[in-house]
């Protein structure tokens, strides 16, 4: 990367926030409107200071090289939001018990594939995976989920499955002491999703304005 000229805050010009949403709109649909300028500023102001840029603009220059891959990567990591909970938008989860039960009511076997597309850190997926559980328990079907994300930094939470005691208190009791584990020593007030559950969904770097790759 280049020489530094390191500085605690750079100039955000009007022509280079427009380049970069303008870029990052086309490539995966996050709209970085005028009220995103400070985050944008924030965000990717630190990711100047890392790389000892002196601007934006030699920034955004880097970035669309072939040598700036990994860092168009970072680019798209730090700026996307990733709000997420388990059980959030509880009733999507009860209709989804509902449908499940339905179809397992008249057919023997179930083999079901469903995708959690924008999967953030994982909670989604893994609610989807709890809910499916408990929905089918007792029987044999074939269940798997797919998870996709654009970050990769998110992908890398989502994969390890282990969550602070903050982020389960969503979780009945129940379904907490039945699907996870919980952590001790070091890992006091954590939670790992337990193996079987976590088995059950596949993760997976996807730009959702790339063409599926994946049956
Ligand atoms: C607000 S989070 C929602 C997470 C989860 N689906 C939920 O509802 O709890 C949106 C996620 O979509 C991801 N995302 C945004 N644009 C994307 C794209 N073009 N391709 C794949 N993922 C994208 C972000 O990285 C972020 O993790």
């Amino acid at each position: 990367m280049k020489q530094a000229q390191i500085t605690d805050s750079y100039e955000l010009r009007d022509i280079d926030f427009e380049r970069i949403s303008r870029f990052v709109y086309d490539f995966c649909g996050i709209n970085l409107h005028e009220g995103k300028r400070e985050l944008v500023k924030a965000r990717l102001g630190k990711r100047l200071r890392q790389g000892n840029f002196r601007s934006f603009s030699e920034y955004f220059k880097y970035v669309m090289t072939e040598e700036g891959m990994d860092e168009l990567v970072a680019m798209i990591d730090s700026l996307s939001t990733n709000l997420t909970s388990f059980f959030r938008e509880a009733d999507h989860f009860d209709r989804l018990s509902e449908i499940v039960k339905e179809m397992a009511a008249s057919q023997k076997h179930l083999r079901l594939r469903l995708w959690s597309a924008g999967c953030s850190t994982g909670e989604e997926p893994y609610t989807m995976a709890i809910v499916l559980s408990e929905a089918l328990a007792g029987r044999n079907d074939s269940v798997s989920i797919l998870a996709t994300d654009i970050s990769t930094r998110v992908l890398r939470t989502a994969k390890a499955g282990i969550y602070d005691e903050s982020k389960v208190r969503n979780i009945p009791q129940h379904l907490l002491r039945k699907y996870f584990l919980k952590g001790t020593g070091s890992r006091e007030g954590q939670y790992r999703v337990k193996k079987e559950t976590a088995e059950m969904v596949r993760f997976m770097r996807f730009n959702l304005k790339d063409e599926p790759r994946f049956h």
